[in-house]
């Protein structure tokens, strides 16, 4: 049935975050199967053989050097690749939509239709197609119709099977998962190629972890998991601006809230806003579907979830104007952190985006300090350098500033000196802590003026 010594063949379309990262655990778990990661991008599947990988998340090198060259493989030989597979996952993006019909809000299905044609073109024998990228419900019925179409002899089984990662912690995420789900329709030959989908997760997932639904049941169940989880740091973010205006502290009422196990601590944290390529545009997606369904006031409840994200985003630039005699112009900044969360490099819907955009706006000088996310940084503020510095030292990047702002929860920045970096800072010192990562008592001591969020101000003024 396959290459001679595996069990079977798996293929994933697709080498980005989610592509490269899933098929390196499945390689590292299952040495029985051969998993080869295709993409169009020569210069990504370059970098996954080599030592610089596309993407940084701890854990992933050391695992990937594992299994390359042995069961995992890296290769631009897509219509081959298909030829030979036996399971095909899918992992390609779907982006919001910016175009036409749906536009800012539907899922842009281009890639998924592109890879849909590609692979019914070039199998030849029966193939398990695996959706792992997020798509809106029924997209399987639209991959079935492309697959199926002409005259095909080939029988293609399709699955859903989401992915639940989280960057940063992506590698502990799948080697221990909370679950796996897959969704199947309920035919003897869905069912069959649920249980081979099954099979490769049960080389290292607890069957107890393992659930199975329908297909729409999955595929609706990944929006609704970041729909939920985004609408808890929108909530916590509300309480916020209440505790800045009342004295309450947001830390202490999450603990408090928290604690009732009905609702549980985690995503409880207030910030700057979520960022991430999927938070957004999974939201707008189960939007689109309400309105197409003209299901009008859940549109209405869901969307009301990002309009509160960009609230929070625009309250925090304006909380630093205001405390700083509102005015930005000239003054130099520090800006902490760009990457949309700790330990990756990734930036994509980062809030460090919009909110150095518009503190350029106000004519602010921007120092940008990240460990891993200044490359992306400077392709997401490009053509609109002018003010702005990527620095790599934050000691550096403080000498001469007004204030601090910091907007990622590096661990690094824990470990700062910060008497040092108060003795580099322009007078009166500013620090603005989107995270409420650093010990505010500490930087109030040393002179600093400290703008926690949802918690009163420490001020020298
Ligand atoms: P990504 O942009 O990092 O990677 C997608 C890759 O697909 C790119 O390298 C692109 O070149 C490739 N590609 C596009 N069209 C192709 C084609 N026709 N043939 C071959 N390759 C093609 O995206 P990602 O972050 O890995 O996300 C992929 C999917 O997984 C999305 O649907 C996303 O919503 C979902 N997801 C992402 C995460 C995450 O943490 N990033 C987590 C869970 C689910
Ligand atoms: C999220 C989900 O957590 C994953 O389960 C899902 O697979 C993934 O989206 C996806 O579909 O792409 P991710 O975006 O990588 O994962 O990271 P999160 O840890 O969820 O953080 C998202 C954003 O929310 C970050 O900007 C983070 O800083 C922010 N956040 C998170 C808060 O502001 N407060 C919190 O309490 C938690």
């Amino acid at each position: 049935m396959t290459s001679k010594n595996f069990k079977k063949n798996i293929l994933c379309i697709g080498a980005g975050y989610v592509g490269g990262p899933t098929m390196t655990i499945i390689a590292s778990k299952c040495p029985d199967y051969k998993v080869t990661v295709v993409d169009i991008s020569e210069e990504r599947i370059n970098a996954w053989n080599s030592d610089e990988l596309p993407i940084f998340e701890p854990g992933l090198l050391e695992r990937v050097q594992k299994s390359r060259g042995k069961n995992l493989f890296f290769s631009t030989e897509i219509n081959r690749c298909i030829d030979e597979a036996d399971i095909i996952f899918v992992a390609v993006n779907t982006p919001t939509k910016m175009f036409g019909e749906g536009a800012g809000k539907a899922v842009d299905l281009q890639f998924i239709e592109q890879t849909a044609r590609r692979i019914k073109e070039n199998a030849k024998s029966n193939k398990i197609v695996v959706e792992k990228s997020t798509i809106p419900v029924r997209a399987a019925e639209t991959m079935a119709n492309i697959l199926h179409s002409g005259n095909n002899s080939v029988q293609f089984e399709i699955l859903s099977n989401p992915e639940f990662m989280a960057e940063g912690t992506g590698v502990a995420d799948m080697e221990a998962p909370d679950r796996i789900l897959i969704g199947s329709m309920d035919t003897p030959s869905g069912l069959q190629a649920r249980d081979i989908l099954m099979d490769i997760y049960l080389h290292w997932v607890p069957k107890e972890r393992l659930i199975t639904t329908n297909l729409w049941s999955s595929e609706l169940s990944k929006l609704v998991s970041n729909a939920f989880l985004a609408q808890r740091i929108s909530s916590i973010n509300t309480i916020a601006s209440i505790c800045e205006v009342t004295g309450a502290d947001v830390t202490e009422v999450s603990r408090a809230v928290g604690m009732d196990s009905r609702i549980g601590s985690k995503f409880l944290n207030a910030g700057p806003g979520f960022g991430g390529s999927c938070f957004r545009k999974d939201i707008l997606n189960l939007v689109y579907l309400c309105e197409y369904y003209q299901l009008n006031e859940i549109a209405a409840f869901w969307e009301q979830v990002v309009s509160l994200n960009d609230y929070q985003m625009e309250r925090f630039v304006k909380r630093i104007l205001q405390a700083m005699f509102n005015t930005l112009v000239g003054k130099k900044l520090a800006i902490f952190g760009f990457a949309f969360k700790p330990d990756t490099g990734d930036t994509r819907d980062a809030p460090a985006i919009y909110i150095c955009k518009r503190l350029l706006e106000e004519k602010a000088c921007l120092n940008i300090t990240d460990p891993h996310a200044l490359n992306n940084a400077r392709k997401d503020l490009q053509g609109i350098e002018r003010g702005v510095e990527f620095i790599e030292d934050p000691y550096q990047a403080v000498e001469g500033a007004h204030g601090i702002a910091l907007i990622t929860e590096w661990d690094s920045y824990k470990k700062l000196d910060y008497q040092k970096i108060f003795d580099k800072m322009e007078k009166p010192a500013f620090i603005f802590d989107g995270r409420n990562h650093l010990d505010h008592k500490a930087l109030y001591e040393i002179g600093f003026n400290v703008y926690p969020i949802g918690k009163p101000a420490l001020k020298h003024l």
